[in-house]
C-alpha cells in the first residue's frame, strides 16, 4: 500500500515538474509542445495541397530543363516506395536524348507532346527479382503494385518541386523495349514525361467517396 502511495506521489511530482517547466520556459513551450502541434497541422495542409496540385500535364516548355539534381531527388523519392518484401523490383530509365524522345512519341501512338518534355522517366519492372521470390503472383500483381507506388512517389515529388508530368500507360511495349535497349527481364510499365508545364492543368473531377467505398462496421 505504502509503495503504491509513493508511486502515486512520485507521478504527481513529476507531472508538476513538467507543468512548471512548460509554463516557466518559453523555449520548452515553443519547441516541446505548441510548435510541434502547429507543425503537424501545417504538414497536413501541405500534403493536401500537394495531392490536389498533382495533375497530368501534356504540354511542356522546351526551354526549361530539369537538372540532374532534380532527377536524383525524384529517383530517391521513388525508392522510398513500398515493395514486396522490400525487394525493390524496379529500374528507372531516364531519357534526355532528343532522338530517343522522338522515337518514344511513336511508341505512345503520338498521344502527347512528350518530345518537348525535358526528360522522360520510364519505370520498369525487373521481372527476375520478383519471380525469384514471389513467382507468378510477384510478376502479375506485386511488382505492378510496387512500381505504381514508386511512380506515384515520383509524381508527388516532382509536383512538390514545381515540375509537371503525365502518367502514360498506353504504349507499344515491344517498341519501347527496343528504343531503350532493355534486357528481356525488364518490363516498361509507365512512361512519364517530366518538365515545366506549358499549359494550365486540366482539372479532373472525382467520383464521390460514397460511390466508391464500402465500410464494414
Ligand atoms: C494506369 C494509367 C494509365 C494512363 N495512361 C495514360 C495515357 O496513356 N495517356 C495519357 O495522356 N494519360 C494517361 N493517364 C493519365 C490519366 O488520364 C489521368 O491520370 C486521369 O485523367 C486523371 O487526371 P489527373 O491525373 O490530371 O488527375 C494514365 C493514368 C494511369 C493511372
Amino acid at each position: 500500500m505504502n509503495q503504491l502511495m509513493s508511486k502515486k506521489w512520485l507521478k504527481k511530482l513529476l507531472e508538476l515538474k513538467v507543468y512548471l517547466l512548460a509554463t516557466s520556459n518559453p523555449y520548452f513551450l515553443i519547441n516541446g509542445f505548441f510548435l510541434e502541434q502547429n507543425c503537424v497541422i501545417l504538414r497536413h495542409m501541405e500534403f493536401e495541397e500537394l495531392i490536389k496540385k498533382r495533375h497530368c500535364v501534356r504540354r511542356f516548355d522546351p526551354k526549361k530543363e530539369v537538372s540532374n539534381e532534380q532527377i536524383e531527388k525524384l529517383l530517391k523519392a521513388a525508392t522510398l516506395a513500398p515493395s514486396e518484401g522490400n525487394i525493390q523490383p524496379w529500374i528507372f530509365v531516364v531519357v534526355k536524348k532528343q532522338e530517343a524522345k522522338q522515337k518514344l512519341t511513336d511508341a505512345i501512338f503520338g498521344q502527347t507532346a512528350i518530345e518537348k518534355a525535358s526528360v522522360i522517366i520510364i519505370t520498369c519492372i525487373n521481372l527476375n527479382i520478383t519471380a525469384e521470390k514471389y513467382s507468378e503472383r510477384g510478376i502479375s500483381l506485386y511488382s505492378i503494385q510496387s512500381t505504381a507506388a514508386a511512380t506515384e512517389h515520383i509524381f508527388l515529388a516532382l509536383t512538390d518541386m514545381g515540375l509537371s508530368a503525365c502518367w502514360i500507360g498506353a504504349f507499344d511495349e515491344d517498341k519501347v523495349k527496343e528504343i531503350l535497349d532493355l534486357k528481356p527481364n525488364l518490363r516498361p510499365v509507365v512512361i512519364m514525361p517530366v518538365g515545366y508545364s506549358a499549359e494550365e492543368a486540366f482539372l479532373t473531377d472525382r467520383k464521390d467517396i460514397s460511390k466508391i467505398s464500402k465500410i464494414i462496421e
